[in-house]
């Protein structure tokens, strides 16, 4: 895709001009320029990527000693390994003798990782095993140069990193949601099925569709034929205020209606956003799927059906919708100015067998059309802003509110 209006002028200057222009003008969607400059960008990795804390994996893709997957974000490639002694650890998949990536293939087991270059070999917590021949190197040290890591935790069997050194403490953050999300039993859950749909469109787009529901009624019908978030929450509170009062009695959880909301600029640190929420199914639907019926069996600690959905924000990037028989996840990556990867992660109860208590097109069927729905408009959305001729107007300021607080939260970032 050509970025035609920053062909000419791409300076620090006029993105400092831009960022003082769009705080002037509060309520209203992002200037073009913020999806289609590279400096931009840059900065955003820079700035927000690699200062957030980003969902990286489930503990069981990688469940014994050896097994490792890669994390792809920006141009950098993670390795999410889990070590002899059963740390999960994420390496940085860059050789420290002249840059390779050291390993290629996306997942698997390994004892050791060997650089396809020279053959410099690394342990799995990292440090360098052997340097083929570098022993006539006087004064070489082999323990400075393991690879470099990001800070990495695991928190209910959801893994995540941090490439800046210094962030902010997550588990903190996280344990804010837990009465929430702990119920659906994640570190022993199964993944039923992991896709990555990549959209051609900033990773801002992205975010930003995700965060409204305003799109919902106009875009996703079988989705809002279910989910009372289609409409203002003035029109359903009746069906909420209901669903929040039968919840624990009918899921048998305590604490299951459980809000909390440190977001954004409310975060308690940078890039540790976490969010919480139930809300409700139309009447008689009891799960996201074709006819709102289960189509798994119930995860973790839930006795039954309320007629709500947990709705999750865990970091900048990452979503969860959670409903009482199966879990899913969203991840936005940004891997070009004008691509970006949604990879959907649909978790079941470890237990369940395929086939048997679930069936994987029925499970996910709602969010696979819905993510093709966002994806279509999406790069519409896209096609529009990078033309010379668009120009932002405001959002709206129930359904759109999270843009806002997002967009307030990443010129913040700029600054
Ligand atoms: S770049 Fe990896 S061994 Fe040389
Ligand atoms: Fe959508």
């Amino acid at each position: 895709m050509t970025l035609i209006s920053v062909d000419g002028d791409d300076s620090d200057e006029r993105l400092a001009e831009r960022v003082a222009a769009q705080r002037a003008k509060p309520g209203f969607a992002l200037d073009g320029h913020f999806y289609r400059s590279r400096r931009v960008y840059r900065k955003e990795l820079d700035e927000i990527l690699y200062k957030s804390w980003l969902y990286a994996g489930h503990v069981s893709q990688i469940a014994n000693p050896g097994d490792y997957f890669l994390y792809d974000l920006g141009e950098d490639s993670i390795i999410i390994a889990r070590g002899q002694d059963g740390a999960v650890r994420a390496l940085m998949n860059i050789c420290r003798h002249r840059g390779a990536r050291v390993c290629e293939a996306a997942q698997g087991h390994r004892t050791s990782f060997v650089c396809p270059y020279h053959g410099w070999t690394y342990n799995l917590d990292g440090s360098l095993k052997a340097a083929r021949a570098m022993a006539v190197k006087p004064g070489f040290e082999p323990a400075r140069y393991g690879l470099k890591t990001a800070r990495c935790i695991v928190y209910e069997g959801l893994i995540f990193v941090n490439a800046n050194p210094e962030a902010a403490d997550f588990e903190a953050a996280l344990r804010t949601i837990e009465p929430a999300l702990r119920p659906y039993g994640l570190p022993s859950a199964k993944i039923a099925h992991r896709q990555i749909y990549t959209v051609e469109a900033n990773w801002k787009l992205v975010l930003e569709n995700y965060q409204e529901c305003y799109h919902c009624a106009t875009a996703h019908r079988a989705y809002a034929k279910l989910h009372t978030i289609e409409r203002p929450e003035s029109e359903v509170k009746d069906i909420t205020a209901s669903m929040l009062e039968r919840a624990e009695r009918q899921t048998g959880v305590p604490g299951i209606t459980h809000a909390h909301y440190q977001a954004y600029g409310a975060s308690r640190g940078f890039g540790t956003c976490v969010y919480t929420s139930r809300y409700a199914l139309y009447d008689g639907y009891r799960t996201g799927s074709e006819g709102g019926q289960p189509v798994a069996p119930l995860m973790g600690e839930f006795k039954g059906y309320d007629g709500g959905a947990g709705d999750f924000q865990i970091g900048p990037l990452a979503f969860m919708l959670n409903y009482p028989d199966h879990c899913v996840l969203y991840r936005f990556t940004p891997r070009s100015p004008t691509r970006t990867d949604m990879e959907l992660v649909w978790f079941v109860r470890g237990d369940a067998e395929e086939g048997r208590d679930y069936d994987r097109e029925a499970v996910t069927w709602l969010w696979d059309r819905t993510t093709k729905e966002d994806e279509y408009i999406i790069s519409r959305n896209s096609a529009g802003v990078n033309s010379r001729f668009f120009e932002p107007g405001p959002y709206h300021p129930e359904f759109e509110s999270l843009c806002l607080e997002f967009v307030d939260w990443y010129l913040g970032a700029l600054e």
